[in-house]
C-alpha cells in the first residue's frame, strides 16, 4: 500500500534532520528571479530536491532546486530555492509538500515571496507588495480530499491567512529603511498564460492589485496547519496598460531581480525580529 502523506512528511523529516539536526524558526519560499537571496543565508548544508524521498520529482529539464539551512540574521532558517507551481503538473499536494515538511521541521514562521502581475492602476515596476489577503478561485484548494485532522481542523477560517502582526512589522521595517512599500490582494491563476487584457481587468474589477501563479495554495496549507503566514509579491510587469500589452518571463526575471535588494532587507530583517 502506498504511503500516507503523514508517513511521506515524517520519513522526509527524518531525512533532513539526519542532513541538519538543527531546528529553523524560520521558512522562506523564494519567488522566480529571486533566488540571489539564498546568498544572504550562511549556509549550514544545502540539499538537492532531487535527494530528498518524497520530494516532487521536476520534470522540467535542467529545473533544479534544492534546500537551504543555515543562519540568517542570528536565527536559524530553511529556504526553498525554486518552488513547485501547479502550472508545471504538480498536483496542489505536491506543490504544499515542503511546506507540511517546513512546519514539521520545527518552523513557526512562513516567508513567502513571488513574481506578479500588478492589476492596481497606481503601481510600477518593481514595486513590492506585501499581500494582506487573496483571491483563490483560480487554483484548485490543496486541502480538498480527506483532512489531515492532527495537522488542522477541516474548515480552517480564513480571516487572517497574512498575519497582521507580520505585516505590522513588515510596513515599520520598510518605513525605517525608506523603502516604499505597497500592500494589496493577491489573486492566483494556474498559469502557464500571462493574463489576456480582459482577465486583468476583471482580475482588478475583482477587488485584487496584483496576480500570480503561486503562494495562495502555500498559504492555505500553512494556515491549515496554524503557521504564521507572511507574504510579498514584486511587481514585475503591469496587467492594465491601454496600449500594447506583451508581457514575457524574461521581463519578469529580470524586474524580480532588480527588485530583489528591497525584498533582501525586508526578509532579513523580519527573520531578525521574528
Ligand atoms: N500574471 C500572472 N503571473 C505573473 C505575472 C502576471 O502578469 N507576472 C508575474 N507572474
Amino acid at each position: 500500500m502506498s504511503k500516507s502523506v503523514v508517513e511521506q512528511v515524517q520519513e522526509t523529516v527524518a531525512f533532513l534532520r539526519s542532513r541538519y539536526p538543527e531546528t529553523p524558526e524560520v521558512g522562506i519560499v523564494l519567488g522566480s528571479g529571486l533566488g540571489n537571496f539564498a546568498a544572504h543565508i550562511r549556509v549550514e548544508a544545502e540539499v538537492p530536491y532531487s535527494e530528498i524521498p518524497h520530494f516532487p520529482v521536476s520534470t522540467v529539464k535542467g529545473h533544479s532546486g534544492k534546500l537551504i539551512f543555515g543562519e540568517l540574521a542570528g536565527k536559524k532558517v530553511v529556504a526553498m530555492a525554486g518552488r513547485f507551481h501547479f502550472y508545471e503538473g504538480y498536483t496542489p499536494q505536491e506543490v504544499v509538500f515542503p511546506v507540511r515538511v517546513f512546519k514539521l521541521l520545527g518552523i513557526r514562521q512562513l516567508l513567502l515571496s513571488n513574481a506578479a502581475g500588478g492589476v492596481n492602476p497606481g503601481f510600477s515596476v518593481g514595486d513590492i507588495m506585501i499581500i494582506n489577503d487573496h483571491i483563490s478561485f483560480g487554483t484548485p484548494n490543496p486541502l480538498v480530499g480527506k483532512n489531515i485532522e492532527e495537522w488542522g481542523t477541516r474548515f480552517p477560517d480564513m480571516s487572517e491567512p497574512y498575519k497582521k502582526s507580520l505585516i505590522a512589522r513588515a510596513r515599520e521595517i520598510c518605513s525605517e529603511a525608506g523603502i516604499d512599500v505597497r500592500e494589496g490582494v493577491y489573486y492566483a491563476v494556474t498559469g502557464p498564460t500571462f493574463e489576456t487584457r480582459a482577465e486583468y481587468k476583471m482580475i482588478h474589477t475583482l477587488g485584487a492589485d496584483a496576480v500570480g501563479m503561486s503562494t495562495v495554495q502555500e498559504a492555505i496549507v500553512a494556515n491549515h496547519m496554524a503557521l504564521d503566514v507572511f507574504a510579498v509579491s514584486i511587481i514585475t510587469d503591469l496587467g492594465i496598460r491601454d496600449e500594447e500589452n506583451v508581457i514575457t518571463h524574461e521581463e519578469v526575471l529580470e524586474a524580480a531581480k532588480a527588485a530583489e535588494p528591497k525584498l533582501a532587507h525586508l526578509f532579513t530583517e523580519m527573520v531578525a525580529r521574528a
